[in-house]
């Protein structure tokens, strides 16, 4: 079957097995480019799949040549539809890391729920004894709760008062007003069921428990705080509500972890073109431009550069890791280097239809996009048959 994307909204139906391949690929060869890092040599992440998890496990692998076990969501291929972008990645990610002598095995299931986490204890005990390095890499439109049982949906609201601002449709490249209307207070209880830090709290409080965590095991989440364009949707609506619990939790996760002298840290990561964030409205409008002068003044990372800089330059360095005044991880540095923030709200002001290709990075948004699914990427024969029924050999 020759596969093409087939474009609906903020997603894509379709994924290509050998474009995913070749991503996941590059961003081995970018990781081995730099050199090793002295990092940890068993490693679990959650939200292995794709954007910064996928990058993390790919970095833990080949940058310090760490065991990892994967979990993820991911469709697997189905007659007559290809399976989804995570499923090739992690089925690429395997074969060279067993290419490469590396452990690698991977967990498709919720990682919300109990029996998820008994199978990851399961695996850690009979294959690796104990874990080093935990990355919580989730993002999730629902979680069902373990123990109610209720089905929580995150929402992308403000908080308070209606929100009205630009955006892209990014396929169309047509800028135009976007008005959201407030949240109720469910919806901020949900978001945080979902994106915030009790999951996190979770697996570290069952691995613990389990005694799967080495001695000075660490364990990082990912968070976000961006410009004040975005602040109403994001930082300050509904999922930065979450985001802050997430935060705050990796105090709680700290002191649990006091025991076996670990700790918890929260990085604060770089706005990205991701399936999690093309979704939020405003972010895409945003990244194009942020992407735009970034590349110009050559401070512009994907996931995989980003974390990387994260694991060499911060985490595994000789000294201590450096936090911000609220003990967070800031990765975002390049990001929210204020003389770029300066330059992005002058251009947002004056963004339109008309002038955004000239101005913004329409084109790298859509490219990074496609990436995502495997699409567009040099030395892949795309008019070639893709065998799509294809399965992850250390998949359990
Ligand atoms: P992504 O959508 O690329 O990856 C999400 C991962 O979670 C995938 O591996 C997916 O399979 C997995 N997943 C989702 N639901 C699951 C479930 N129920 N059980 C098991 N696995 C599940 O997302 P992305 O962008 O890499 O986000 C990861 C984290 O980074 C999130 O916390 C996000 O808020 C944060 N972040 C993202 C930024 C961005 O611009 N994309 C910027 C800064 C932080
Ligand atoms: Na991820």
């Amino acid at each position: 079957m020759i596969i093409e994307p087939r474009m609906r909204g903020f997603i894509c139906l379709t994924s290509h097995p050998k474009g995913c391949e070749k991503n996941v690929l590059n961003q081995i060869d970018y990781v081995k480019s730099k050199g090793k890092i002295a990092g940890a040599k068993k490693v679990l992440v959650i939200g292995a799949s794709t954007g910064f998890g996928l990058a993390s496990r790919i970095t833990s692998a080949f940058g310090s040549d760490a065991a990892t076990i994967g979990v993820f969501f991911e469709k697997a291929p189905a007659e007559g539809k290809t399976a989804s972008p995570g499923y090739y990645n992690s089925l690429a990610f395997e074969a060279a890391a067993k290419n490469a002598g590396l452990y690698a095995k991977s967990i498709n299931g919720d990682a919300f729920s109990n029996e998820v986490k008994a199978q990851t204890i399961d695996l850690i005990k009979a294959d690796l004894g104990q874990i080093d390095l935990v990355i919580y890499s989730l993002a999730s439109p629902v979680r069902q709760h373990p123990v109610t049982g209720v089905l929580h949906r995150s929402v992308l609201k403000p908080i308070g008062d209606t929100f009205t601002d630009k955006t892209v449709d990014f396929h169309t490249g047509i800028v135009s007003d976007v008005t959201i209307t407030p949240c109720n207070d469910e919806d901020i209880a949900n978001t945080v069921e979902v994106m915030g830090g009790e999951d996190w709290q979770m697996w570290m409080d069952a691995l613990l428990d389990a005694g799967v965590l080495a001695d000075g095991a660490m364990t990082v989440a990912y968070s976000y705080i961006g410009p004040k364009v975005t602040e109403p949707v994001y930082r300050k609506g509904t999922i930065g509500m979450a985001k802050d619990h997430l935060e705050a939790t990796a105090f709680k996760i700290t002191d649990d972890l006091a025991k076996i002298g670990g700790k918890a840290f929260v990085s604060v990561n770089k706005a990205l073109v991701t399936q999690a964030s093309s979704a939020i409205p405003v972010i895409p409008l945003y990244i194009s431009l942020l992407y735009k002068i970034m590349k110009a003044k050559g401070t512009h990372e994907g996931c995989i550069e980003q974390i990387q800089r994260l694991f060499s330059a911060r985490l595994y360095t000789n000294g201590s890791i450096p936090v911000d005044e609220k003990g967070r991880i800031r990765i975002d540095d390049w990001e929210m280097d204020e003389a770029v923030q300066k330059e992005v709200a002058e251009l947002w002001k004056g963004a339109t239809t008309e002038n955004l290709p000239a101005i913004g990075d329409l084109n790298g948004y859509k490219s990074d996009f496609s990436s995502l699914f495997g699409f567009g990427f040099d030395g892949v024969d795309y008019a070639a048959d893709a065998n799509e029924m294809v399965e992850i050999p250390g998949l359990i």
